[in-house]
């Protein structure tokens, strides 16, 4: 009977072979002539056809490759997600060639977030290298490994502001600002997709998670956001508006709801705003099983009905969720949903692939057969160098009591801490395609620098947690960590006297990776308690004792900060991570990161992020007055400020210069600072500007970024940085949410961090 099947449709499918050819040829990649051909493949395509275009599958235990065969065979499936090899991409490609009526190419997509083969620092990190260039590498060398493994769209950049380090994503966008959000999911964008995204080693991205996922309540993962339209549109909406500028031709939508419409629900954000207001001309893919949670959201009463709205609202891409294929049918022939809307939906899906040249070869990505390569975690395949770059300037150094960094290599060092040898923790959260064990550790990093010329004492100190209900949390999915079966004091023990013998201790402490993911949401933000007394325990010892921080969130660490001599914060820094730190401990790398969100004394202080409004009654610390905007029993500033990090030198700002006290509004003008280097080694840092518009219509920040500049300079030189400002940098969404600037004084701050400025002012006419 099977076999009487596949004769039947082999049959069906020799009777039009000429169906199938016409669509594939030399298609100009022009905006017209995609809308020609999609408008007439379209005529082409059955309902089922139309439908299972917007259908994304995962591949796994639900939906085996033998069902997918059939489905795809079929024309049911329009495009798969995380298959990440040349191999299976290509068999289910031909399956689409050699099986389906109208060859309609499937793309394929994967979350290369922060790479692909080659790990690169977590976005965090990233941000923290407050450098373009670095985050250039990122874009270009994941997508060109990306599409070397047949990929075809990535689900990135995140730029979900967030200012809540409670929430475990945070890890995984660039912080608590939005212009720095901003600048670094554009040039993400543009580095991956580069001139077009059919380029043989470009990929498309899809922008997540709109909108204001970052702000989910009290950090809570999946929770829902509130904010006023302000708020949403100064502060969360400009990254995902400049990565669309950028070009991106997915857009991932969030799984909270926003201002009480679930996103997946939400027709003025994927439509009004989306289509109408930015003329976005991409897919629309809905997060994981989103639609299906429409129901649970309480905004649809079964799944049918959730179908329904999320097509309606303008979701055109289903992630993981068979609803689409299931209730599209019976919602059709009802009248519940048009075929004019199944036809937009469709079409974007149908416009992205063209986009992604498919129609003109649905193996652009793939090459000729026979060229898969036989490993594909190669060695040759990885970009070593450059991780190691990038890695290198995301450390941020938070503390260097009498210049306890860079080590000695001829010293006797005692390493220890759980994370000192761990090489999945390195990798951090969605690290693609990257294998452990080709991660370089702290451990491993450090012994390559020290060589014969020093000596590196090993011992772990202490388990990641003694909490076991939070081992087995972690452990859920993959064994990512393991637990020593000694006793915490065994492992104390252990560290302190390996610590007695060396010259300075190096302690690697901080979170797991999963600790920092998606659903890793914590209400502390101390250290676990074992890795507390492990450094209590050291800090006995007397020795110098440094902290290497692997975290994916700020941390609360005044206990620390008083304990430790030197702090480094490195993140999760991925492939080549261990080397790089070594680079920075030894002093073989000038440290040059900042830090991208603030770094809270305390929970309580939550949220704490530099660009606050001043409210009515600021508190002064000069000036303590009972009746002020504080807590009474803690001061108000975070313990590491935005912007914050150290180098092995030290620079001066001088004070601001503007090129003219008054500015038009068709004019600009310049604001410069000299930056002289008065250390003694050469050195990097991000000079950073902010602006204040202190009186207008609406309270404004404090201050916000609105541009940086990442220099190096020799012992002894002086550099003039400059900034232009024009009236865009001034402008914002007022009361009536007219985007507008408005005129009178602005302050210019000027500095090499958040807190510690300059400042100059002018006057906007
Ligand atoms: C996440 C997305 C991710 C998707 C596919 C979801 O759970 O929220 O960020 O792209 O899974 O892996």
């Amino acid at each position: 009977m099977k076999w009487l099947c596949s004769v039947g449709i082999a049959v069906s499918l020799a009777l039009q072979p000429a169906l199938a050819d016409e669509l594939f040829g030399d298609h100009p990649l022009t905006p017209q002539a995609r809308d020609a051909f999609v408008s007439e493949l379209l005529k082409k395509m059955t309902t089922d056809e139309k439908i299972g275009q917007l259908r994304l599958i995962s591949v796994g235990p639900d939906n085996p490759k033998e069902a997918i065969r059939e489905m795809i065979k079929q024309g049911q499936v329009g495009a798969i997600f995380n298959t990440v090899t040349r191999g299976d991409i290509r068999a289910m490609q031909d399956q689409v060639m050699d099986l389906s009526r109208l060859k309609i190419p499937l793309f394929f997509a994967y979350d290369v977030v922060h790479g692909q083969r080659t790990v690169f620092p977590i976005s965090l990190g990233l941000a923290s290298s407050f450098n373009l260039e670095a985050v250039k590498t990122v874009g270009r060398i994941s997508a060109y490994e990306a599409a070397d493994d047949g990929l075809n769209m990535t689900w990135a950049p995140m730029v979900d502001v967030s200012r809540d380090p409670r929430w475990g994503r945070a890890s995984e966008g660039f912080g608590e600002d939005t212009y720095l959000t901003e600048v670094m999911g554009r040039t993400m964008v543009e580095a991956m997709q580069g001139k077009s995204p059919a380029d043989r080693y470009s990929v498309m991205t899809s922008v997540k998670h709109f909108a204001a996922y970052g702000a989910v309540e009290g950090g809570r993962e999946y929770n829902s956001v509130d904010m006023s339209p302000q708020r949403l549109f100064n502060d969360y909406m400009p990254p995902y508006k400049a990565a669309l500028d950028a070009g991106s031709g997915g857009v991932m939508v969030a799984l909270n709801s926003l201002n009480g419409t679930p996103a997946s629900a939400d027709s003025w954000l994927l439509k009004d705003l989306l289509r109408d207001q930015w003329g976005f001309k991409g897919i629309t893919i809905s997060d994981h099983g989103a639609i299906k949670e429409l129901i649970k959201h309480g905004v649809a009463s079964d799944p049918r009905d959730a179908v329904r709205v999320a097509l309606k609202s303008g979701i055109n891409m289903s992630m993981s969720d068979e609803y689409y294929s299931k209730y599209l049918p019976e919602l059709l022939s009802s009248g519940a949903v048009t075929m004019q809307e199944l036809d937009d939906a469709a079409r974007h899906v149908l416009n992205v692939k063209y986009d992604m040249g498919l129609f003109n070869d649905p193996y652009s990505h793939l090459g000729p057969k026979g060229s898969d390569p036989q490993n594909t975690n190669a060695e040759s395949r990885l970009h070593r160098q450059q991780a190691r770059e990038v890695a290198r300037e995301s450390l941020v150094l938070l503390k260097n009591r009498l210049q306890t960094l860079p080590l000695k290599k001829s010293a006797t060092i005692a390493v220890v801490g759980p994370l000192a040898d761990s090489q999945r923790d390195m990798m951090g959260s969605w690290s693609a395609a990257g294998v452990a064990t080709q991660t370089v550790t702290v451990l491993t990093g450090m012994k390559n620098v020290v060589g014969e010329s020093g000596k590196i004492l090993y011992a772990k100190g202490a388990n990641v947690t003694d909490d076991k209900g939070i081992v087995d949390f972690l452990n859920q999915y993959e064994q990512a960590v393991s637990v020593d079966s000694r006793s915490p004091q065994e492992m104390i023990d252990e560290a302190v006297n390996t610590a007695k013998q060396a010259d300075v201790v190096v302690a690697v402490v901080g979170e797991a990776q999963g600790m920092a993911h998606e659903a890793s949401s914590r209400t502390e933000l101390a250290l676990p308690q074992s890795q507390r007394q492990l450094i209590a325990a050291l800090k006995a010892t007397g020795k110098p004792l440094v902290l290497v921080l692997m975290n994916g969130r700020p941390l609360t660490l005044v206990k620390e900060d008083q304990q430790a001599d030197a702090i480094l914060e490195t993140w999760f820094a991925g492939t080549e991570g261990g080397n790089a730190i070594a680079d920075v401990l030894f002093g073989d790398y000038n440290p040059s990161g900042k830090l991208p969100m603030s770094f809270p004394r305390s929970v309580g202080q939550i949220p704490v992020y530099y660009s606050h409004l001043n409210t009515g009654r600021p508190y002064n610390p000069e000036k303590p007055n009972k009746y002020t905007s504080r807590y009474f029993d803690e001061v108000n500033a975070p313990l590491y400020p935005f912007g914050y990090g150290l180098s092995y030198t030290t620079f001066r700002v001088s004070p601001v210069t503007l090129s003219a006290p008054t500015m038009k509004r068709d004019g600009a003008l310049k604001a410069s600072v000299e930056v002289i280097n008065t250390g003694d080694r050469e050195g990097a840092t991000a000079v950073q500007m902010y602006l204040q518009d202190v009186t207008a219509s609406i309270s404004r920040p404090v201050k916000v970024l609105k541009g940086f500049q990442k220099i190096s300079l020799k012992p002894g030189e002086t550099r003039t940085v400059t900034f232009p400002i024009d009236n865009e940098a001034l402008k914002f969404w007022n009361a009536r949410m007219q985007y507008v600037s408005e005129p009178g004084q602005f302050n210019v701050f000027i500095g090499l961090d958040s807190a510690r400025v300059q400042q100059g002012s002018f006057e906007l006419q």
